[in-house]
Order: structure tokens, then sequence, then C-alpha cells
């Protein structure tokens, strides 16, 4: 396994690659890695000749007052995983070969941004959307694997690479949870030992949804209110949002059917934790 730092360097990698004739996948991250990282390389490994992921805490998509400085890092431990998941090349920039001096182009990813997280993290999706473009032109992939645990996150990159004319597969992997259901999560490593039975009412809420939903309770009015009185019978947790919307316009809806996610932003002491139900679907 190789570790690349240099822009360059990956792209005259990459090229070589595609000279020969090689599929490259790709798996972007933040690192801090866990089983859902994980899932995306094996299912990465299985689509291509090479896997290529990178390890990169993006600062332009923490908005100011949010957990950039804080996020965890352990680079050593990440190379272990990624080198046993068979990771071929991890590119692990410094933040001065990503955002040079005098940088200032972004991508903006319109109307599908302006609910759920791009409501309480107005920056966020820009970054995401920008870095992400940045680096499918440094690694030049032919598949790239995302996980459905950052729904709307997938959803801009699917839109993005379609608007852009990018030449990408983008793949959706099902989210990875802990045996008692919580959504696995690098800021999981945030949460102390009482708030981590609270983390559970992320879990416990979609799972009372789903319930509603095959009972035949179709009314997102209801579902949302049951959703929050879930959440809010566990101490120290904090609603950002509880939105039930339209899995590829992300507008809110009213009633639901099979195109439908139920999205949830929720504070469990320090951590914003975010999880998701698409209805229908068997998770
Ligand atoms: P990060 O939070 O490190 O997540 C990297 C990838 O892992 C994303 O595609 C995310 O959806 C996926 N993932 C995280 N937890 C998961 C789980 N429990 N099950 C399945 N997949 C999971 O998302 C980012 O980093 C960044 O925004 C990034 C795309 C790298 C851009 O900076």
């Amino acid at each position: 396994m190789e570790i690349i730092e240099i822009v360059r360097d990956i792209q005259d990698f990459s090229e070589s690659l595609r000279l020969r004739g090689k599929r490259i996948a790709f798996v972007p991250t933040m690192g801090y890695l866990h089983d859902g990282h994980l899932k995306l390389m094996e299912e990465g490994k299985k689509r291509s000749d090479c896997l290529v992921t990178s390890i990169y805490v993006n600062p332009t998509q923490f908005g100011p007052g949010e957990d950039l400085d804080k996020y965890p890092r352990d680079f050593e431990r990440d190379e272990r995983l990624s080198k046993d998941a068979g990771v071929d090349v991890i590119f692990y920039p410094p933040n001065s070969q990503m955002y040079p001096e005098n940088y200032q182009t972004y991508v903006n990813v319109e109307n599908i941004t302006n609910n759920l997280c791009g409501l309480t993290r107005p920056v966020h999706f820009r970054g995401v959307a920008t870095v992400c473009a940045k680096l499918f032109n440094i690694v030049k992939p032919h598949v790239t694997i995302f996980g459905r645990k950052d729904f709307q996150q997938l959803v801009v990159i699917k839109r993005m690479v379609t608007d852009l004319n990018m030449d990408i597969e983008v793949v959706g992997m099902p989210t990875v949870r802990e045996p008692d259901g919580l959504a696995m999560s690098s800021r999981n490593a945030y949460l102390k030992e009482d708030e981590r039975e609270s983390a559970l009412s992320l879990s416990r809420s979609l799972k009372r949804a789903a319930d509603l939903y095959n009972h035949g309770q179709r009314d997102a009015g209801i579902i949302i209110k049951e959703v929050k009185d879930v959440i809010e019978k566990h101490p120290g947790t904090r609603i950002d949002y509880i939105k039930i919307c339209d899995v590829e316009t992300m507008k809110d809806a009213g009633r639901l059917d099979e195109r439908s996610v139920l999205a949830l932003a929720v504070w469990v002491g320090t951590p914003r934790l975010i999880d998701n139900y698409v209805f229908g679907e068997n998770k």
C-alpha cells in the first residue's frame, strides 16, 4: 500500500493505471475509520483493479464553531485498517495541497442543499461538493463509493456528477450499525458513557417510524411527532431536525410513499448525530 500526499503524484499514478486499462475505485473519507468506511472499501475492492481512499478532514465543509479542530484523527490506525481492507493507495494531502494560497473556486449544488443539513450547516454542502469535485479530478476514479448514512450528501454527489458530466459511477451503500442499532460514525468517539444510551434514540425512533409505516400510516406529521416523542424521552438529546422528504428533490413531503426518506439530526451531548430511514426499504 502506498501513501501519497502530493496532488501531482497521484494524478500521474492514476493516469498510468488508466493508460494500462485498469479500473480505479475511490472511497473518500475524513479518516478515523470504522466498519462503515471498511464496507465501502470492500465494495470498491470488488469493483476495481485499484482501490484508492482519501483521508482528509476538509476544512471548507465545517462552519464556524463546528468541530473541525476537535475532529478525531488517528492516521496510524487508519493506515493499518486501510491496509487490512486491501487499499492500494491512501491519498493523504495536507491543506496546502488542497487549498493553496489564492484558492477561490467552489461548487454549489443548489435546491437540494436548501433543506435538512443545508439549513443548519449553510456552508457544509458547498465544502463537500467542492472537495469531492477536486478529489475526483485528482484521483480520476471510474467508480466512487459513498454511504447512505449521509443520505443528503449522496444525493448531492450524484446531482453534481450528473450536472457536471463527470464520467464516474456513484454507488451508495447501506448504513453499517453497531449491534445495538447505533449508526457507525467517527463522531461517536465524542460520546460520553451516559450519552451512548441516549444516542440510541435515533435508531429507536427510526424503528418506530418504520413500524408505523408498515402498519399503514402515511401521514408525515403524525410520524414526525412520534419520532420526536421517542427522541425526547432520552436525556441529553436536542433535536436539530426531523424531516420527511422526497428522496431526490429533498423537499418536505406531507404524505409518504416509497420515495420518502425520514432524516434526523440530533445533538447527544457534544456530537450532532444523523441517521435516516427510507420508507418501504428493509434495512
Ligand atoms: P466521512 O464522514 O469520513 O465518511 C466517509 C464515507 O463513509 C461517506 O460516504 C459516508 O457516508 C460513509 N459512512 C460513514 N458512516 C457510515 C456508516 N455507518 N455506514 C455506511 N457508510 C458510512 O462523509 C465524509 O467523510 C466527507 O463529507 C467526505 C465525503 C469525505 C468529503 O469530505
